[in-house]
């Protein structure tokens, strides 16, 4: 291959993303993982939230979240319809419950750099501070992946300290034309005025499907009924039998023009509200004559309001949704921010910061309707599990049987968190004391229509495996 300055391309110079490190990150994804997924039945919750009972659908896994993907391929590959992640930022700041100082010491930076003539020596700051992030993340989402059933989906929340390398690793994993949008969510209403450059008011959400592309719903249209009537689509004739357009007066046969430039063939009769004979229209259409008649055999019918140069069909519940704006916020989807995140979670007493607002993940769930309301949703960066907690509460509102898988670290909280000085041995505590007590708000409220909401969820333990 040559490029413009008639220059030999090597065939290794392909555009990619590169980092120290990155050959290991991609064999730890196929390395199958030596350990084993425990239950725990006594820190199981029942479906109807009773402790000690492992008969919920739900799954609570305490571990690495590296050796727990690895571990659900068996019982997961390609099964997994959404999956939400919001992964440490890389923010290095220390007054969260989890690390989040992904930036390595100097002294490590400094041999890999001798070790690595293909990094350019101006990059070792940037290669320090990003380095451990890509080759944590990295496996981890080939693993995703892997899990995603092909009509699958996946949202990543992440700001500016890591956005622009995740943007390439996933084009890199999930593919650039699996790329839906790059969602910017209103994170702070209010950014602080005391900010010293920029007020940050928006993060990101990354997402991508697996292979199957299809409509993504955003908010409830309040138009009930569409055009048939579109351009630029071809004019074509187009028979419309009798009983089909419901209509208030006759229409005599001619040209009627207009944008769409409409011709009716045939006199249209009217009779109680409807056309009384078979009309044949040409028009610049949206539909064809078979799915004009597929609608009609559904049993629906058209509709002409004014004149014949618009014709009406209704739209049905599916469509009555229009595509998600690319802005996540109150305006465009009522969707809150993060001060409605941590009111939501004192209202339950739980101490976790920055947790996502739970209509946030009930709006990006919302958006996946695929074929049924039974869909398998992972969050293997689950914290304190708003994940879980949307799931209940979609589930709740449209008697779906959607089933949450969450995966957290057991690691101990940070000494300087909320959580710590509460007690709080580890973040899985935070996170099943969170689903508990949200599953019975949700019941409490709505006692007789969540009669059958599994609230419950069973308990696994990453151990090592036993070798004899
Ligand atoms: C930003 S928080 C997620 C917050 C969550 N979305 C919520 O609303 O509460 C990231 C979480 O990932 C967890 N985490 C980090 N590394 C992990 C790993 N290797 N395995 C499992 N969980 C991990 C951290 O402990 C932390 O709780």
């Amino acid at each position: 291959m040559k490029n413009d300055n008639n220059n030999v391309l090597n065939n290794d110079e392909l555009f990619e993303l590169i980092w120290p490190g990155k050959k290991d990150a991609i064999s730890l994804a196929n390395t199958p993982s030596s350990k084993n997924l425990i239950l725990d039945t006594l820190d199981s919750f029942s479906k109807d939230g009773k402790k000690g009972s492992a008969d919920s659908e739900n799954m609570y896994i305490e571990g690495d979240n590296l050796d727990v993907l690895k571990l659900l391929k068996k019982d997961f590959l390609g099964k997994i319809k959404i999956i939400y992640i919001d992964p440490p930022y890389n923010t290095r700041k220390d007054t969260f419950a989890y690390n989040d100082d992904y930036s390595k010491s100097k002294k490590e930076s400094k041999q890999e750099t001798k070790d690595d003539n293909y990094i350019n020596k101006n990059l070792k700051n940037s290669q320090r501070l990003h380095t451990d992030w890509l080759n944590m993340m990295y496996p981890r989402l080939i693993l995703a992946r892997e899990l995603l059933s092909d009509d699958g989906v996946i949202f990543i929340s992440i700001d500016d300290n890591e956005h622009a390398n995740l943007k390439i690793i996933c084009d890199e994993i999930f593919g650039e034309d699996n790329f839906i949008s790059n969602f910017k969510w209103n994170r702070v209403k209010k950014a602080p005025s005391l900010s010293n450059s920029i007020r940050t008011k928006y993060e990101y959400i990354l997402a991508y499907y697996k292979k199957n592309h299809f409509k993504l719903f955003g908010k409830a249209s309040y138009n009930k009924q569409a055009p048939l009537w579109h351009l630029p689509n071809k004019k074509q004739m187009l028979t419309f039998p009798k009983k089909s357009i419901r209509v208030k007066n006759d229409f005599l046969k001619g040209y009627y023009g207009g944008s769409y430039q409409v011709e009716l063939f045939d006199d249209l009769i009217y009779e109680n509200g409807l056309n009384k004979n078979e009309v044949k229209i040409e028009a610049c259409s949206a539909w064809g004559q078979e799915k004009i008649l597929k609608y009609i055999n559904e049993g629906k019918t058209f509709e002409i309001k004014k004149d014949l140069k618009t014709l009406y069909y209704d739209m049905d519940n599916k469509n009555n949704f229009i595509a998600p704006s690319d802005i996540i916020n109150n305006e465009e989807c009522s969707v809150k921010s993060n001060l409605e995140a941590s009111k939501e979670l004192n209202d339950l007493g739980i101490p976790f910061e920055y947790s996502k607002p739970t209509n946030l993940i009930e709006y990006l769930l919302n958006m996946v309707r695929v074929n049924d309301s039974s869909n398998i949703v992972l969050d293997f960066f689950s914290g304190s599990a708003t994940t879980a907690h949307a799931v209940m509460k979609l589930n709740s509102e449209d008697n779906g049987r959607r089933k949450f898988i969450m995966v957290e670290l057991p690691q101990c909280c940070n000494q300087k968190s909320k959580a710590f000085s509460e007690g709080y041995k580890n973040i899985c505590e935070i996170g099943k004391e969170r689903i508990r007590r949200a599953g019975e708000k949700i019941k409490g409220k709505m006692p007789i229509l969540t009669h059958s909401l599994d609230i419950g969820f069973r308990v696994f333990k990453v151990d090592e495996n036993c070798k004899n």
